[in-house]
């Protein structure tokens, strides 16, 4: 093992606190591709699946397992591509597309010097999760292999390099669908596109990969040819979970991306105590939040940054959209959308209603068909409904504006914009104007 005082700090408290095997490597991303497959102009990698783009979930896992540094390889819409994942990663430019060994061959000069495990992933695996990759991670650095294949055993093969072993079982090629043979081809064991590799070797190795004649590419999966024929050891793990090895390549795989993923988000929703009542119909994005006891009624859907408190009743056929807030205790009924908005605690808000860019303070009634006309064609405009008030059925309050606590605005009312309702109020009519002091008790 190297000696801890040639190693850098960060990696020295690695070694010191037992996490050195799983944190030193680097990684490199591959998502220069076009995706032709897609049909698409949006660059593949940014097709979202569960409302987060399929590069996300990729860079996710090189955070979690804290890689020392991860360089994403970028080409078609690179701009693009940079813009949507930010900072947190280096980008290395792949201006000629010339596969997936070229991919990562720009990164080399950015290694130098380096000597450790370089983690090679494919940025179109949004399935794939974390445990796998520190598995594979792990055994690589255990059997000093020069590099460490990630394979899955699969009912459809089809697209996918074929692992090809010798009859005592040792991987002996990577087989793309095209170049395969009637036998190969019949292989269900695929390379996933997650590799790990010796920095010093594969640098060394891909300056052999010849183009290949049918595709006109260098292929990645040659390296593992080559490294066999040089006397290097190559081994291979083996993940039994097939379904993590999806690549997306087509709107299908899309489908089937986001089947899985779906399935994830509620079942980890389910285990944390929140009502399902029909996963088959329910959309919970990537990034929501949802206390105990609450339940999410058939034909919902819930997008990404939405915070839902314990006990609350979703649904059915209720849209919740980013930067939402329900407070504990509220119900969101059929038809209802809410967008940008707080719900206080306790709020009714039961039919075919839409509440946007809204603040609605606790124990307020939304009656059905309520409006917040929040747009006015260039702004986008707040609505402050007050704790307690009651918003009549079919009312639309053209925000801004302001309803005051324990205020009520009659049925089928117009707040005009820039009204205010002051506390207590009864305000009725189109426009709405002030008529009286409520009455307690009295409605
Ligand atoms: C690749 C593998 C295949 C494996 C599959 C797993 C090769 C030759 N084949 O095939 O064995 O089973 O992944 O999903 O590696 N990319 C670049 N630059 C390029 C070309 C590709 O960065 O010049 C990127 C793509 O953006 C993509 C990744 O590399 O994220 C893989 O490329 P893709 O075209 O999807 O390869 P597959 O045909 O899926
Ligand atoms: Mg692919």
């Amino acid at each position: 093992m190297v000696a801890p005082e040639n190693l850098d700090l960060v990696v020295q408290v690695r070694v010191l606190t037992g996490q050195f095997y799983m944190s030193n490597f680097r990684s490199i991303i591959l998502a220069a591709g076009r995706g032709t497959r897609m049909k698409s102009e949006v660059p593949k990698v940014l097709h979202k699946v569960c409302g987060k783009p399929v590069i996300d979930y990729v860079v996710g896992i090189t955070k979690a397992l804290r890689s020392l540094k991860t360089y994403l390889v970028v080409g078609h819409g690179s701009q693009k591509v940079r813009d949507a994942v930010g900072d947190g990663v280096q980008y290395v430019l792949q201006d000629r597309l010339l596969g997936t060994a070229d991919a990562v061959k720009r990164c080399a000069g950015h290694l130098k010097g380096y000597r450790g495990t370089v983690l090679v992933l494919c940025g179109d695996t949004p399935v794939l999760s974390k445990d796998i990759v520190a598995s594979l991670l792990k055994q690589h650095i255990r059997s000093k292999a020069s590099a460490t294949v990630l394979t899955a055993s699969v009912d459809n093969p089809h697209g996918y390099g074929r692992i090809v072993r010798s009859a005592q079982g040792h991987i002996m090629a990577i087989r793309e669908q095209k170049d395969a043979s009637d036998t190969e081809v019949k292989i269900k064991e695929i390379n996933v596109g997650v590799y790990c590799f010796d920095a010093k070797e594969i640098f060394g190795i891909l300056k052999k990969v010849k183009l290949n004649s049918g595709k006109k590419e260098f292929y990645l999966t040659d390296a593992v040819e080559l490294l066999l024929a040089q006397g290097r050891k190559v081994a291979t793990y083996t993940t039994r979970d097939g379904a993590a090895g999806l690549g997306v390549n087509t709107r299908e795989d899309l489908a089937q991306a986001q089947l899985i993923i779906r399935r994830r988000i509620l079942s980890k929703h389910m285990l944390s105590g929140v009502t399902v009542i029909d996963p088959l119909t329910t959309f919970i994005e990537d990034g929501v939040k949802i206390g105990r006891d609450t339940v999410i009624h058939p034909m919902t859907m819930i997008h990404s940054d939405v915070r839902i408190g314990k006990n609350c009743s979703i649904g059915p056929m209720a849209r919740l959209r980013p930067g939402t807030r329900i407070s504990d205790g509220a119900e969101i009924g059929n038809f209802t959308e809410v967008s940008r908005s707080t719900i206080g605690r306790g709020v009714f808000q039961k039919h075919f209603s839409f509440i946007g860019d809204a603040t609605v303070g606790q124990g307020a009634n939304i009656g059905a068909g309520v409006v917040t006309a929040n747009f006015d064609g260039v702004n986008k405009n707040k609505t402050f409904i007050g704790p307690r008030s009651f918003i009549g059925s079919d009312a639309i309050l053209v925000a801004p504006n302001k309803i005051g606590a324990g205020a009520m605005v009659g049925a089928g009312s117009v707040v005009a914009k820039g009204k205010n309702i002051p506390a207590g109020m009864l305000a009725v009519g189109v426009p709405a104007r002030v008529l009286r002091k409520i009455d307690k008790g009295k409605k």
